[in-house]
């Protein structure tokens, strides 16, 4: 009887461990809306979030935790339809005047027109670093993987497991990397139509508003992360984890395939934008 009692409750115990495990992926546990009034909510047990925008607000979410170094995925499906002058803002970013920052910014399109995926990295409050590409895919149909893997040697921008970007650790040619100012993820959907969509030519079609885009399979396993200024969460970051990983001759070969086939425009190539000279990490890669 005794035995069989000890072994339902481990059972259970076990069980429950199992349900704290699928958990930690959790909108509720691992961010807040922080903007919005009402725009932006949490579903499906914390599985999914949506951020919606109207004429009077866009709204928005940031992460609990603060980052130093992780490999941090987020599935997002993007505004559908008419999406011009809308723009997604995914990202990290440091506090301060001297802030870092890893950009991924979605940029709309009227119907059947490629969305732009606008990148940045800002070092020392310091941008002027912009790639955009098309996608291969459509971004509205279905939910996409978005990776930040920011490691001591380089930052990769991933999406779908595919390198799109790296952003190397040129520190010894002079260039401010990313290393010492933890960063939150904070994500927004808001109106740009001054700038988003085919340069700011056209503008938001509001008949089609409340515009909608969708987050879930957060995951953040192992990376350096504390929820306030004294409490480090232990990161699990051995010699042959993404801590120390940088593109392999496969994954250089699908980055080389994205930015042949869908870059539409590289700062490190815009000659005309550094009359005196590109910056130094252009010349670095
Ligand atoms: C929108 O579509 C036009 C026409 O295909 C294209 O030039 C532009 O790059 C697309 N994306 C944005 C964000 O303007």
């Amino acid at each position: 009887m005794a035995a069989s009692a000890t072994k339902q409750s481990l059972l259970m115990l076990a069980s429950l461990l199992v349900l704290i495990g699928v958990a930690t992926g959790s909108f509720y546990d691992n961010f807040d809306i922080t903007w919005g009034a009402g725009r932006a909510n949490i579903f499906e047990t914390g599985q999914l979030l949506t951020c919606t925008l109207d004429k009077i607000s866009g709204s928005g979410f940031q992460s609990k935790k603060e980052y130093l170094f992780g490999k941090i995925d987020m599935k997002i499906k993007l505004v559908a339809g008419n999406s011009a002058g809308t723009v997604t803002a995914y990202y990290l970013s440091s506090k301060g005047e001297k802030w870092d920052e890893i950009d991924f910014e979605f940029l709309g399109n009227v119907t059947g027109q490629p969305y732009v995926l606008h990148t940045n990295v800002f070092t020392g409050g310091i941008g002027n670093r912009e790639m955009q590409f098309y996608l291969w895919f459509d971004p509205t149909a279905d939910f996409h993987t978005y990776t930040v893997l920011w490691n001591p040697l380089n930052i990769i921008f991933l999406v779908d497991g595919i390198p799109i970007r790296v952003f190397k650790n040129n520190e010894a040619n002079g260039v401010a990397y990313p290393k010492n100012q933890p960063m939150k993820i904070y994500s927004s959907l808001w109106e740009a139509d001054d700038w988003a969509t085919q340069g700011g030519k056209v503008k938001i079609d509001w008949t089609n508003a409340p515009f909608s885009a969708s987050y879930k399979s957060f995951n953040d396993v192992d990376c350096c992360s504390r929820t306030s200024i004294w409490d480090w969460v232990t990161c699990n970051a051995n010699s042959n984890s993404w801590m120390w990983t940088t593109l392999n001759a496969n994954q250089l070969g699908q980055l080389k395939w994205v930015q042949d086939d869908y870059m539409i425009y590289n700062y490190c190539t815009d000659f005309k934008r550094f009359p005196q000279g590109l910056p130094t990490e252009c010349n670095h890669n």
